[in-house]
């Protein structure tokens, strides 16, 4: 997560964002129609692992652990309890039915700003078919109901066209740039998109 964003900060009052934190705590499995998603515990380690090893997956993720080692892997896995305990992230995965994971999403959120990000892959064979697109609209709005966000904030590689567009045909606007930093230090430039609760109430009327 990096500390640039969100780029809109609205503050909102401790109650609500004690709310937020709740509600974060309390995640346990994500909308979608495929798989049930569930959080990974440190035994799930070496499944996420062969998932991140796949370039296709990780080259455009900022936040994936790197190096990409076992023992980065399961410090990823154990600072998203950590954080999904103080209500402030969370990490679900989906596998199929041989136990392989085919996807994942990471969440970030600011209950200060009720604000938050979501970070997510799906495996290779399940890319372009429509289901990336489907699965981050089923999840953002679940972000804005059941978290009760009023703001989502994403960051994309230059380069990343799909991301791009799913986010422009859900309505995210795009804010400017940053320099994204990855967990071993190395940067990357990145777009900053945003989704406010009354853009996203306006685009669902109509
Ligand atoms: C990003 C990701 C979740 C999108 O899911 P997906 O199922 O592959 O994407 P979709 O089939 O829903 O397509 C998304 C958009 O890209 C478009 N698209 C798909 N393949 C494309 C291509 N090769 N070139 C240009 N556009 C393409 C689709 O038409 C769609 O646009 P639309 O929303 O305007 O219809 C998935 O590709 C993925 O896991 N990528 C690797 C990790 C990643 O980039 N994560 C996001 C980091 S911010």
């Amino acid at each position: 997560m990096a500390d640039e964003i969100p780029l809109t900060r609205n503050a909102v009052p401790q109650a609500r964002a004690e709310a937020i934190r709740d509600a974060v705590r309390a995640i346990s499995s994500l909308p979608g129609d495929g798989a049930a998603s569930r959080v990974p515990e440190r035994a799930d380690a070496p499944a996420l692992l062969a998932f991140f090893s796949d370039p296709a997956v990780s080259a455009p993720i900022y936040s994936i652990p790197r190096p990409l080692t076992p023992e980065n892997v399961e410090a990823f896995i154990a600072s998203h309890r950590q954080g999904q305990a103080e209500g402030r992230s969370a990490l679900l995965i989906r596998e199929d039915e041989v136990g392989e994971v085919v996807g994942y999403s990471e969440f970030h959120v600011w209950p200060q700003w009720a604000a938050g990000e979501l970070g997510g892959a799906l495996h290779p064979r399940l890319q372009n078919q429509g289901a990336g697109g489907r699965g981050a609209l089923l999840t953002f709005n679940w972000m804005f109901d059941a978290l009760d966000l009023d703001l989502i904030c994403e960051t994309s590689a230059l380069d990343n066209i799909r991301t791009a567009k799913l986010l422009e045909r859900i309505g995210f606007a795009r804010m400017g740039e940053i320099v994204s930093t990855r967990p071993d230090g190395t940067t990357r430039p990145s777009i900053v998109w945003e989704l406010t609760r009354e853009a996203w109430r306006a685009r669902a009327k109509a």
